[in-house]
């Protein structure tokens, strides 16, 4: 089957020609809303013209008004509450011994479904730890991806061609991030697990090397999926040490079934936290730019 549009149905109100992301829509001489010839291929699938369509006149290749559509819920968050979410938002560095429900796990997962998306949003994957054994049998990897980290910025060859080799992004993240941490903190376990901080879950967001936006893709789902397991009372970390030790040692890769022509963009601890904040933080915001 092919996109369509149900003329019969069809009230010519136009509505999904002004919010189509991919202008697959046009308007004939007749007045009549039509599928422009050849756009059906750019369509990525993202449903808002069937949402928005009243009369249900709109049918995408792929979707259906009966699986991938529901009633329209009410929004209940306001301004007031909204902050209030946020500011009761803390990356979580100790968590209780208890487990995450695999049940748990998929609202969280579920939440992902609704963020926005760059380009080919179906090439993201993500990997769903949900065993506190398989995260601990990873972590040698990933302490031996410190240790390279380490004696690549200790030795100034090493250090230069990472820098020529690299976005300036990450060379700066490594030296003026990373580095310093590494060298006053015991990663190694001597001060307990630094690194997954005994989480019992994991995720990690990965995709082919290149995929169209898989990075700004991979970030908002995090976000998504942190802020899902914000208000079902868990606790979060954003981790981004274990994607580039996925990236740069095979056998984590393998350890975790990630393709190997995959890329680790970031991964996100969650568990029960151990301890409650007693204040809301309020830091200084990005550098704010007006041009009113
Ligand atoms: C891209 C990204 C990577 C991060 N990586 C780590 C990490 O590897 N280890 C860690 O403890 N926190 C990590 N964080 C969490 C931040 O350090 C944390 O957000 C910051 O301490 C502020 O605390 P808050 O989230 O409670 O506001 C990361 C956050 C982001 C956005």
């Amino acid at each position: 089957m092919k996109n369509f549009i149900n003329q019969e149905a069809c009230t010519q109100c136009r509505l999904c020609v002004e919010i189509c992301p991919c202008h697959i829509y046009g308007v004939n001489e007749q007045r009549k809303v039509y599928i422009i010839s050849g756009r059906e291929a750019i369509c990525q699938l993202c449903g808002q013209c069937m949402a928005v369509c009243k009369p249900e006149a709109i049918i995408v290749d792929g979707l259906s008004y009966k699986h991938d559509f529901f009633p329209l819920p009410e929004n209940h968050v306001d301004y007031k509450s909204f902050m209030d979410f946020l500011a009761t938002r803390r990356s979580v560095r100790k968590f209780t011994g208890k487990p995450v429900s695999d049940e748990v796990m998929n609202q969280i997962l579920d939440a992902i479904a609704f963020a926005p998306f760059g380009a080919m949003p179906e090439k993201m994957h993500i990997t769903a730890i949900n065993n506190r054994a398989v995260i601990e049998k990873s972590l040698p990897y990933v302490i031996e991806f410190l240790d390279n980290v380490v004696r690549w910025m200790k030795n100034p060859i090493a250090s230069l061609l990472i820098k020529i080799k690299n976005p300036a992004e990450t060379y700066n993240t490594l030296r003026n991030h990373l580095y310093p941490i590494l060298k006053s903190v015991d990663y190694k376990g001597g001060d307990g697990d630094r690194i997954t901080r005994n989480a019992p879950a994991l995720l990690i967001f990965h995709a082919e090397k290149g995929s169209e936006e898989h990075t700004d893709n991979a970030l908002i789902y995090c976000t998504y999926a942190m802020m899902a397991a914000h208000s079902l009372g868990l606790g979060t970390t954003m981790n981004g040490i274990i994607p580039p030790a996925i990236n740069k040692e095979k056998e984590l890769k393998e350890f975790f079934g990630i393709p190997e022509d995959h890329e680790a963009v970031i991964s996100l601890i969650m568990g029960y936290p151990k301890y409650k904040y007693q204040k809301a933080i309020r830091r200084k915001n990005c550098q704010v730019h007006w041009i009113a």
